[in-house]
């Protein structure tokens, strides 16, 4: 989809459609208002409404969209009204309109510009690729979106340019997480990350391979990866490395391609949406493209170590101690809580650089979907500093982050009689207990621990820019964590 900005009065203008977004307050002009009642149409946040201007040089319709009262207005506001609106254009198969603000936007124009991005790409959002025989109303894609603005033009293109940036890493993000297990391996996820270095300035890629992994004693991917079929790989990608003076900060992404539990099967159920549990790797993956694109001052490291969790004749047991790459040996009670031993090698690797966070993002645990459900994610921190970083972030982003603590005598839940930490904490804590025994592997670096096990992939869509399947959560997060660690 297009996206361009110009001057002008949307009204004035003899289009096929506008989207005219308005406030409770905004006192409509009487070529739009005489088309409809009073109570037709308040305003009310992503309300929508078409109406049929009479006029010349007006559009042949107006779609009305509501942003509420413009006192409250904020960033989230304005990102789902015109993704309401971006919809609707759809669903009246028009494929090119113009959006304007009866009333401005409410927000600095730079800011506007990027939810306006972020709303109408995001909002468009389908995963279409897997269906056939589609009827030309339901492929109809809207091909381009201009905004009329009356004046800062200049700082709202800028603002949709950064806007655009950010969602499109999150289509990225979300395009991998729907796509199924089988065409996503740690083999052919590896060759995705090395496609989007190849296609990134600045960015370098490095996959270590089965042979490496075991000389090199990452024993926790390894026993997590050898059961299957597709061998596992640990996915290094590094951006900003020549920068100087900048801060460092590592992202560490949990990439199992396809959970089945392994020995300890999961139920068909819980086995359904599995090929979901590689949403942290897509986070990292978006986020570095955003920090490469945008350029940012920073050095951003991408850890993703990736495996697929399968039973067979070669999978690891339950009551095996496996001994990670930190040399730390682990006892493992269950199979299926796997995320947190590949985790443990890569989080170890990424103590390596020195780094001022390690920011890490897993689909790690039930428990968390049962505590927040799909509308925040987990943070789980060693560092306050960095904790309150994350959250603004998601604040002011959209996506949202709740941080649960992190005290000592939950570290104690995960030792083990025989082994030094064991992989089940049982039943108190789940999530908790899990992002305790990560923590184990960040040493005493700032190390803050996203469970996105609710929010990257849900059933019941709760904002119009999110769809069924995969959201992206944790790439814009992650990105406005990293564009203000710069400041
Ligand atoms: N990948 C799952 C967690 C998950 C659950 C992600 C639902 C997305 C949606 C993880 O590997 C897992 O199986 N965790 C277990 C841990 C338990 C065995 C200690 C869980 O949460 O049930
Ligand atoms: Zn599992
Ligand atoms: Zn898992």
């Amino acid at each position: 989809m297009e996206i361009s900005v110009r001057s002008g009065d949307i009204l004035g203008e003899a289009t096929d459609l506008a989207v005219l977004a308005c406030f409770e307050e905004t006192t409509l002009p009487d070529a739009i208002s005489d088309q409809f009642e009073a109570a037709d149409f308040k305003g009310k946040a992503n309300s929508t409404l078409v109406v049929y201007p009479r006029g010349d040089t007006t559009p042949r319709r107006v779609v009305l969209v509501g942003l509420g009262e413009r006192d409250s207005v904020d960033a989230e506001r304005i990102r789902q009204a015109v993704a309401t609106a971006v919809r609707q254009v759809r669903s009246l198969q028009v494929g090119s309109a113009v959006l304007g603000f009866a009333d401005g936007p409410g927000l600095d124009p730079v800011s506007a510009g990027e939810v306006i991005a972020e709303g109408l790409i995001l909002g468009n959002y389908r995963y279409l690729q897997f269906k056939t025989g589609l009827s030309p109303a339901e492929s109809f894609e809207v091909d381009d979106i201009a905004v009329v603005a009356t004046d800062d033009v200049d700082a709202l293109s800028e603002g949709l340019a950064t806007g655009r940036t950010i969602a499109e890493a999150v289509v990225f993000a979300r395009d991998l997480v729907n796509r199924p297990g089988e065409l996503k391996t740690p083999p052919q996820l590896a060759a995705e990350a090395v496609a989007l270095g190849e296609s990134l300035d600045g960015v370098s890629v490095t996959v270590l391979e089965m042979d490496e992994l075991r000389d090199q004693g990452f024993g926790g991917i390894v026993a997590v990866g050898k059961g299957s079929y597709s061998e596992p790989r640990f996915i290094i990608m590094e951006y900003g490395a020549e920068l100087t003076d900048v801060p460092t900060v590592c992202l560490v992404g949990k990439g199992l391609t396809f959970d089945s539990g392994g020995l300890n099967i999961k139920t068909a159920d819980g086995m359904e949406t599995m090929k979901n549990d590689m949403g942290g790797s897509a986070a990292v993956f978006g986020a570095i493209k955003v920090a490469a694109e945008l350029e940012l001052p920073i050095h951003v490291v991408g850890l993703v170590p990736s495996a697929e969790n399968m039973p067979s004749g070669r999978s690891y047991r339950p009551g095996d101690i496996i001994t990670s790459l930190s040399g730390t040996t682990i006892e493992i009670l269950n199979t299926d809580a796997e995320g947190r031993v590949i985790l443990s090698d890569a989080l170890h690797y990424a103590t390596r650089y020195e780094p001022d966070a390690i920011i890490e993002l897993s689909t790690l645990t039930g428990a968390i979907i049962v505590a927040l459900g799909d509308m925040a994610s987990g943070l789980m921190a060693t560092d306050q500093d960095l904790a309150d970083r994350v959250i603004a972030a998601g604040d002011a982003s959209g996506d949202r982050v709740w941080q649960m603590p992190l005290w000592d005598e939950y570290r104690e839940i995960t030792k083990s009689e025989i082994a030094d930490l064991k992989n089940h904490v049982g039943a108190q804590a789940g999530s908790i207990g899990a992002a305790a025994f990560l923590a184990h592997f960040a040493g005493d670096w700032p190390f803050a621990h996203l469970d996105i096990a609710g929010t990257a992939y849900i059933s019941s869509p709760k904002k119009p820019y999110q769809y069924k399947g995969a959201t992206g959560a944790g790439v814009r997060v992650v990105t406005e964590v990293l564009r203000n660690f710069t400041a």
